[in-house]
């Protein structure tokens, strides 16, 4: 699947970008999306890739983040974030939707979809979001062998397979956690994500440290929902290579529309509101409608005559 980009301007297959991206010494900076408005936001601030949140997703699907979704609805929001926008998608595709077999299919149906990497957990299914209490995991073995599926399931060799370590999240050891990441990489993995619940960046440096310092690390990525503070200078001198805002947009859209609808309730009307909106016409050009307008209009021009 080729970017979106402008008739004429080169084209780069979305998996190759995300690759180099990873592969580079600067910090990928992802942000977290559950539709088009806040896919093309964040391609609008120049976020590198987009993080097809579950928990984000389902939360627009008005469900918790507890694997109540399907795949194919995970998919049907990861492609509208593709497709709308020129950024690659890094699709968070929970456990896997089930064991090998289901993992072999979803593979399939994300790289068909033009998505660039998938990201699965080593949690059993079903899967609780991670800052929940009850979180179990699945054993080594198990999870490797859907990192190997996965990796076997893949056409495009650029596609890219992540594994998830939710040792931390679990109350389990460090050892556990480097144990795992050495698991997964000898399965194919192509790069790992430590996940952590800590609210400070202590655990996640200290893996980072710790691995980095073995022969080919593979790259890394962090999600510093509960650890805020940390900086992405100090993430990128940890040796991490991506950084995801998990959750931000959807909080974000969820507070804003919390607000607008108290106010609205408390009030006679809209009147007090509505200097604080954006307005309907600037949304209606970030939407493209003009583009659309003198695109429609071109196609009814009369093409040369022939000479
Ligand atoms: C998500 O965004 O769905 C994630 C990240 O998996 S987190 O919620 O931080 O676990
Ligand atoms: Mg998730």
């Amino acid at each position: 699947m080729t970017s979106n980009g402008p008739a004429g301007t080169p084209k780069e297959l979305k998996t190759t970008r995300l690759r180099r991206m990873l592969s580079a010494p600067r910090l990928t900076r992802v942000v977290g999306a559950s539709d088009g408005l806040s896919a093309k936001l964040a391609e609008r601030h120049g976020f590198d890739a987009l993080w097809a949140s579950g928990f984000a997703i389902s939360t627009a699907h008005g469900v918790p983040d507890a694997s109540i979704l399907t795949m194919t609805e995970y998919l049907a929001a990861a492609q509208v974030m593709n497709s709308t926008t020129s950024l690659p998608v890094v699709a968070d595709c929970d456990t896997g939707f089930g064991d090998v077999a289901n993992v072999m299919r979803m593979v399939h149906e994300y790289e068909r979809a033009g998505i660039a990497a998938v990201c699965i957990e080593d949690k059993v299914f079903p899967k609780r979001n991670s800052f929940t209490a009850d979180n179990k995991l699945l054993p080594v073995e198990e999870f490797a062998a859907k990192v190997r599926a996965a990796k076997y399931a893949q056409v495009d060799e650029e596609f890219l397979v992540i594994a998830r370590i939710e040792s931390l999240i679990a109350g389990m050891p460090m050892e556990d956690a480097l144990e795992r990441a050495d698991t997964y990489r000898n399965y194919g993995a192509d790069a790992i994500l430590i996940h952590s619940k800590a609210t400070s960046a202590e655990e996640v440096l200290h893996f980072a440290a710790e691995w980095n310092s073995q022969p080919d690390p593979l790259p890394l990525v962090a999600v510093p929902t509960t650890y805020y503070s940390v900086t992405t200078e100090e993430l990128e001198a940890a040796g991490f290579s991506m950084v995801i805002y998990a959750n931000h947009a959807m909080r974000a859209a969820w507070g804003a529309i919390n607000q607008a609808f108290k106010r609205i309730r408390g009030s006679d009307g809209i009147a007090s509101l509505e200097e604080e909106l954006p307005r309907v016409t600037d949304v209606l050009d970030f939407s493209g409608i003009n583009e659309l307008e003198q695109l429609a209009d071109s196609m009814s021009t009369p093409p040369p005559l022939a000479p």
